[in-house]
């Protein structure tokens, strides 16, 4: 019996003006797309923009329904636009954050577990990491280099895929 350990790095940062003008720019459209979020459950908007290898920034946000589990995460939302609007180019980066209609949020918004499970799909789909950028309304942000860190020991069976 061996005991191993798993340990991530990122960085946190005080505010978005610290951040690289790119990452910066895409928490900008992840900020533009709070404003579209149809969440009139929970009152809580999440916006999501993802940068593909070939310079497109697509956004997305919650969509919720009166059936709750039919609703989709702002992340799934973008990431699924953006994959169907370029079928073979890599998923760069995700920014992601939101804004409460009841609270302020003033932590980094983290993505879901489906939405972790759904982001390193396409981590896997094109062998490059994914970077990560996440903020609340206000407050720190933080940067992750990928979503193998926020999701140690993912469920992968390239077995599936033979068929
Ligand atoms: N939500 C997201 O859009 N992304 C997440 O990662 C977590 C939660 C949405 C789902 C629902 O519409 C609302 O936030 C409250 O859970």
């Amino acid at each position: 019996m061996e005991q191993k350990h798993h340990a991530f790095s990122y960085l946190e940062y005080d505010s978005m003006e610290e951040l690289s003008s790119s990452d910066r720019e895409l928490l900008e459209f992840a900020k533009k797309a709070v404003d579209t979020a149809y969440s009139p459950y929970s009152h809580y908007k999440v916006g999501a923009a993802v940068r593909m290898g070939n310079g497109q920034i697509v956004t997305g946000s919650n969509q919720e329904n009166m059936a709750f589990p039919s609703g989709l995460c702002a992340e799934r939302v973008a990431l699924f636009s953006a994959a169907a609007a370029n079928p073979g180019i890599p998923v760069k980066a995700i920014a992601i954050t939101a804004r409460s209609l009841q609270f302020p949020v003033t932590n980094p918004v983290t993505p879901c577990g489906s939405c972790r499970q759904a982001i390193i799909e396409y981590e896997m789909l094109s062998r490059e990491k994914i970077r990560i950028i996440l903020m609340g309304e206000t407050g720190k942000v933080l940067t992750i280099g990928g979503m193998e860190d926020l999701l140690p020991l993912s469920f992968k069976e390239e077995g599936l895929k033979k068929l």
